[in-house]
């Protein structure tokens, strides 16, 4: 499986998101500005991953900083970091990291700047290398919500692309797999920006894992014809009560396992829970360019002067969840004790 993001000489190397399946290519981003363009435009995507791209977005910013003092240094670093959490809006894994990087720069402020800098590439790397073990820890946690040979559904892609390696929701589907389940997966196409179909579909036959992609409006017709036995997605920010803002299709996802009484889990680090927001309506959502609805590969779909929107989350209610698998566990109604409990159990900085 090819590295989603690395950190090498000085430069940040992202594999390009929007050339999957047909070319594996790779960008190089040399300044923090190329790293909040590159989360912008969806080079890189999934809230865990660009998370970490954020946090070597300050390690780039931070080595070419050019201040004559220290208080300068710092004043800079947060401007780059509030760049840096603008890129994206709906994941709070961008904003945690960035925070994490800054509180780490704040501590070794009596160090020289260049011992600063030095730590802040090493901090970058190690989230990268922590992100990997997390979900592997979720993958364990989660891998028991699949029955023996069952199919699994999920929609957008919360796998290795979406994070450091290893994925979320494609975590517990691999830990399944990797302990001998037979499962198959159902791969939800995902429009406008086919995640499903572009990159679940390509990292599940990597690893060899039954995939087939359907259109996000025929899950409902393969959970009537009880070809679905169960919904596993990821997460961009969990409210206190359990809400979660995931890619837009997941609400209709889950309410549609509710209408044919299949279990819906989400699965997500704890990095994605914002205990800071009471509701999923404090959520803020992304609305993209049109021109991603409006166009196919390059030619227009939508008569000329046809408004349309593109919202690119929705918020699932915690009602219909039957629960959020995270690396301690799986957390079930009431859900902000259940987190409360986890942060409070958390051997990794949150
Ligand atoms: O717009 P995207 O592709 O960044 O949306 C990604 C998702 O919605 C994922 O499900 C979520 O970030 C979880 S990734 C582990």
């Amino acid at each position: 499986m090819l590295r989603t993001i690395y950190f090498e000489n000085g430069q940040v190397y992202m594999l390009d998101q929007r050339k999957l399946p047909w070319a594996e290519k790779y960008i190089t981003c040399r300044t923090y500005r190329d790293v909040s363009n590159a989360i912008s435009r969806m080079v890189i995507r999934g809230a865990p991953a660009i998370g970490i791209a954020a946090a070597m977005g300050i390690a780039l910013g931070a080595l070419k900083i050019r201040a004559k003092s220290k208080d300068a240094f710092f004043r800079e670093l947060d401007r780059i970091g509030n760049v840096l959490k603008a890129s994206r809006p709906t994941a709070v894994n961008l904003s945690w990291a960035v925070n994490r990087m800054l509180a780490k720069a704040a501590e070794l402020k009596d160090r020289s700047l260049d011992e600063i800098r030095e730590a802040l590439v090493t901090e970058s790397r190690s989230m990268l290398e922590e992100d990997i073990r997390i979900n592997r820890r979720i993958g364990l946690s989660g891998a028991e919500v699949i029955e023996k040979g069952a199919t699994v559904l999920t929609h957008c892609n919360a796998g290795a692309l979406a994070t450091g390696g290893y994925g979320t929701a494609l975590g517990v589907i691999r830990a399944a797999f990797e302990a001998g389940n037979q499962l198959s997966v159902f791969a939800d196409e995902t429009r406008p920006f086919l995640q499903g179909s572009r990159l679940t579909a390509w990292e599940l036959e990597q690893d060899r894992i039954p995939v087939t992609v359907i259109t996000d409006n025929m899950a409902g017709t393969l959970m009537k014809q009880g070809r679905i036995q169960v919904a596993i997605v990821g997460a961009d920010r969990i409210a206190a009560n359990g809400d979660v803002a995931n890619k837009v299709g997941t609400y209709s996802v889950a309410v549609l396992a509710k209408a044919n009484h299949i279990p819906f889990y989400v699965a997500a680090p704890l990095s994605t829970i914002d205990l800071s927001l009471r509701t999923g309506d404090e959520i803020p959502i992304e609305e993209r360019p049109a021109k991603e609805v409006a166009t196919v590969f390059g030619k227009p779909i939508v008569p000329k002067d046809v408004p349309v929107r593109n919202i690119a989350f929705d918020v699932t209610p915690h009602e219909l969840i039957t629960g959020i698998i995270t690396q301690y566990g799986i957390a079930k109604e009431p859900f902000e004790k259940h987190f409360r409990e986890m942060f409070a159990r958390s051997d990794e900085p949150v």
